[in-house]
């Protein structure tokens, strides 16, 4: 049986192997210290009896309005928006093709309806790999035109955002109400 939970201190993170030498790396040295030293975001993990099968690294962050897709810039204002920053989603390559990438990522998506009713939510931010935009754009994520200034990562990764709406509407979940 398969358990998403916070990531803990003392967890096997060793033997974890992507097929992404960056993600499995930032998963083994500084995942840890970023959530219990830093508090910089927060990784969950997928886990079964014994094996750390997949993981997703999350933290709140902001956009300009002009760091969004053209389709859901009507209305919002511009200041600095709330979002969820989806910053790193891996799957063991022993677990991969099974449906436990869309898992960890409805789960993302419920984090950032929680985030909505408490504090404030425009949506999911994503830099997509190269690789992985095909993944995201079949759930509903939308390329950005990245600005200046951007990523130095090469492959340079594609910016993708998924509107709080488009979540809702997914996820048929409505906003928490006080
Ligand atoms: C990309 C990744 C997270 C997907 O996770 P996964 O568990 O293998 O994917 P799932 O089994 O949940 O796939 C769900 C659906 O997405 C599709 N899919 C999976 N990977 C895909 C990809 N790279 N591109 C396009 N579609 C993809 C699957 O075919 C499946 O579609 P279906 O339901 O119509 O069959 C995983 O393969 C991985 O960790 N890859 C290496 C690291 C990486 O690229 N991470 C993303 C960095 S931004």
């Amino acid at each position: 049986m398969i358990e998403i939970r916070a990531l803990r201190e003392h967890d096997n993170r060793a033997s974890f192997r992507s097929g992404d030498p960056d993600l499995d790396r930032f998963f083994q040295q500084f995942a840890g210290q970023n959530q219990f030293r830093h508090h910089l975001g927060v990784t969950y993990v997928a886990v079964d009896d014994q094996d750390t099968l997949g993981f997703v690294t999350v933290a709140a962050a902001h956009v300009e309005i002009d760091e969004l897709p053209a389709a859901v810039r009507r209305k919002l204002p511009h200041y600095p928006l709330p979002v969820l920053r989806l910053a790193r989603l891996a799957i063991d390559q022993s677990a991969q093709g099974q449906g436990l990438g869309l898992q960890l990522l409805r789960f993302v998506l419920r984090l950032a309806l929680q985030m909505a009713g408490d504090y404030g939510c425009a949506g999911v931010i994503v830099d997509a790999k190269p690789d992985a935009v095909a993944f995201y754009a079949k759930y509903g994520f939308l390329a950005v035109q990245p600005v200046e200034g951007g990523s130095d990562a090469r492959p340079a990764p594609t910016p993708m955002f998924l509107s709080i709406r488009a979540i809702r509407a997914a996820m048929g979940a409505p906003l928490k109400k006080r």
